[in-house]
């Protein structure tokens, strides 16, 4: 008999990669075509297939949506050969389903893979964010301090002007006092118009994004990507749901959370080494989206380990037939 796979199989880590490949290929005629949902459904379709050639015993914890609203990788939902060791998956086969549809920057295929239990099951509600990138003492910024406060805490960390920090937010109604609050400290702002686990992972690479902090409303489930994201490639972030609806806070009630109002650092949405892939959809800061070119795509895929902080970069030249 053969000995029990360990979740983090340096092979099994590398059919990650595969997963969010075939999730991006499969929107490469859709990028820039103004239809959002056979984006999402080719990508969902695609990524579905490629998991469950995956030897694992596979649950999604974070996906499409729950078992009544979404006919695949919904929440729950058993994936893999169920040949090898027992994950947890959160995904999100198209992260931008807007941008893509738009063909603008940051729309990703992610995907995270953890050992059972090693992930926040986030509901479909609101999640408030604060992220911050490696090398700052841990606590430095927080969710109680105010935009002004946690735009001046970091800049005193990294031992510059307010000025000198870029903000990530995304442009929502909203987020417009926050927008006001941090420009009144003099910092820059990166609006971004959909896509925060990117903004997210901005963060964690100042020197290429020229983003030094991500803050502000967004999707829950996207909010554990990204904190998998961060445990792989270094950075803070904090995380507290955010009920807009008595539904929402019954959902998470069902998801087991207790604690409404509790602050979720990283490693609390994140409790154990994880792997992670996210490929290019369309151009973004931290990789390149889908190329197509006469008789072929070309696909890009960073692909982390948490355990070995390794970081990956894999560029994919796909064949496409004539048609
Ligand atoms: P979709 O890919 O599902 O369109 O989500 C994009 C996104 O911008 C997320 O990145 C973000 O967390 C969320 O939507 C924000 O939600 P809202 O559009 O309701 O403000």
């Amino acid at each position: 008999m053969n000995a029990p796979v360990d979740f983090n199989d340096r092979m099994l880590s590398l059919g990650l990669a595969r997963v969010t490949e075939a999730a991006a290929i499969a929107t490469a005629d859709l990028i820039g075509r103004g239809d959002e949902k056979a984006a999402d459904q080719a990508a969902v379709d695609a990524m579905r297939t490629q998991l469950n050639l995956l030897d694992i015993n596979g649950v999604v914890v974070i996906g499409e949506g729950e078992r009544d609203e979404a006919p695949m990788l919904f929440i729950g939902e058993e994936v893999g050969t169920g040949e090898g060791p027992g994950v947890d998956i959160a995904l999100d086969p198209l992260e931008g389903t807007t941008l893509t549809a738009k063909d603008m920057p940051n729309a990703l295929a992610v995907i995270a893979m953890g050992p059972r239990g090693s992930m926040l099951h986030a509901p479909d509600t609101y999640m408030d964010k604060l992220a911050i990138g490696p090398g700052y003492p841990q606590g430095v910024v927080s969710l109680d301090m105010s935009p002004k406060e946690r735009v001046e805490a970091l800049a005193k960390a990294k031992g510059c002007s307010p000025r000198d920090i870029t903000v990530c937010i995304l442009e929502r109604p909203r987020h417009q006092d926050m927008i006001e609050e941090v420009r009144s400290t003099g910092a820059a702002i990166r609006l971004i118009t959909d896509g925060d686990v990117a903004g997210v992972m901005h963060c964690a690479e100042p020197e290429v994004t020229n983003i030094d902090m991500y803050m502000g409303t967004g999707g829950a489930p996207e909010g554990v990507l990204a904190a998998a994201a961060l445990k792989c490639m270094g950075g803070q972030m904090y995380g507290r749901l955010h009920f807009r609806h008595e539904y929402e806070r019954n959902r998470a009630a069902k998801a087991g959370i207790s604690d409404l109002d509790k602050i979720y650092s990283r490693d609390e949405m994140v409790t154990s080494d994880v792997i992670f892939a996210a490929s290019g959809v369309t151009d973004g800061n931290l990789v390149p989206g889908v190329k197509r070119e006469p008789g072929h795509l070309t696909v890009e895929t960073i692909l982390m380990r948490s355990k070995t902080g390794s970081v990956r970069r894999m560029h994919y030249r796909n064949p496409r037939s004539a048609g």
